[in-house]
């Protein structure tokens, strides 16, 4: 685990839905804090293209890269290309996701469940599987930034519990996966609240294999357009991450709703009675070194 913070100057940076709202925000930022080369990477390629362009008319080496984040061979074909032009990067932006359309739990059309957590669960995990791989053989500082959301952190959205589910698991992922990590690389997940972006409209974009596209909430439109600007929510998710920091907020409001989950957590435990220890032995953490200490396949190597 590194909790000692990446240094942007001179990274070579990747960063998923890079053509739009809070991917084009943490473009415009890691260049301003001197990022070397940046691969502009989205679903939809001419618009990643474009961003690429205009970087490049800025003096910024840039290009951009059509990718679906949901399918593996896209991410493997993306991954490629970004080294065979860039190297091995060393940042890398897990941000792309959709919003679908709002409605209670048990009434979502089953289309929308599989493209959210398609695009925002196993998205972030191709997309950081497969610069992870590289950065462990590469040996160089490296880092990794996921976009969570605000209801990772126990904001109860009504409307939208299969998004809130994809970012509850983008947190887990990328909480596991820092663990595994070895030091040179960090690993950083943004929880934001809401930000003016273009997410509502993505589901006018949803792709065919998830039912082609779908209804847009202009109310949903509305909500966003009172949400912070991408650059401030940008500047504070780097700022986490050249401080070193696992979890980044970006809007302060946000710690009410942790608070009381924190709180309903503490009143679970409380419940329980008083700790004598005994219960101990269950810790998986203990429990799984134990086994692992008797296991000779794990000993041996
Ligand atoms: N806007 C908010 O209020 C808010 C709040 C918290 C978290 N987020 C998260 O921020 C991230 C970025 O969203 P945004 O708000 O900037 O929205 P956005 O719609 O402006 O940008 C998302 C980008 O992702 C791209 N994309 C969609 N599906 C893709 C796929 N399968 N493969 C590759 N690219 C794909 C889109 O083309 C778009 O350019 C998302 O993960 C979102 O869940 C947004």
């Amino acid at each position: 685990m590194n909790t000692q913070g990446f240094e942007l100057r001179g990274a070579t940076c990747v960063v998923t839905g890079g053509a739009s709202g809070i991917g084009a925000a943490l473009i415009a930022e890691v260049v301003r804090r001197g990022a070397a080369a940046v691969a502009v990477v989205d679903i939809d390629g001419q618009r990643a293209a474009d961003a690429a362009t205009k970087l490049g008319s800025a003096g910024v080496d840039a290009a951009g890269f059509a990718c679906d984040v949901s399918d593996v061979a896209s991410v493997g074909h993306m991954a490629q290309a970004v080294c065979e032009r860039f190297g091995t990067p060393t940042f890398v932006a897990a941000n792309a996701g959709v919003f679908p359309p709002a409605g209670p739990a048990w009434e979502l059309d089953p289309a929308d469940v599989a493209w959210t957590l398609a695009v925002n669960v196993t998205g972030v995990w191709l997309t950081t599987s497969a610069f992870a791989k590289l950065m462990v053989a590469s040996d160089r500082p490296s880092w990794i930034l996921g976009t969570g959301s605000e209801h990772a952190l126990g904001v109860p959205h009504t409307g939208s519990a299969i998004y809130t589910a994809s970012k509850h698991a983008v947190v887990g992922l990328l909480d596991v996966m820092r663990n595994e990590l070895p030091s040179h690389v960090g690993v950083s997940v943004m929880c934001p609240g809401l930000v003016a972006t273009n997410l509502w409209k993505g589901a006018a974009d949803r792709p065919d294999q998830f039912g082609g596209p779908t209804r847009i909430s202009r109310r949903a439109g509305v909500i966003m357009t009172h949400g912070m600007d991408p650059a401030l929510v940008a500047e504070r998710a780097i700022d986490g991450v050249q401080a070193g920091q696992f979890l980044v907020a970006t809007h302060r409001h946000v710690q009410q709703y942790a608070d009381e989950r924190y709180a309903e957590v503490e009143r679970a435990f409380a419940a329980l009675g008083a700790d004598d220890g005994s219960e101990q032995a269950y810790d998986v953490a203990s429990v799984a070194a134990v086994v692992n200490a008797e296991d000779p396949r794990r000993t041996a190597g």
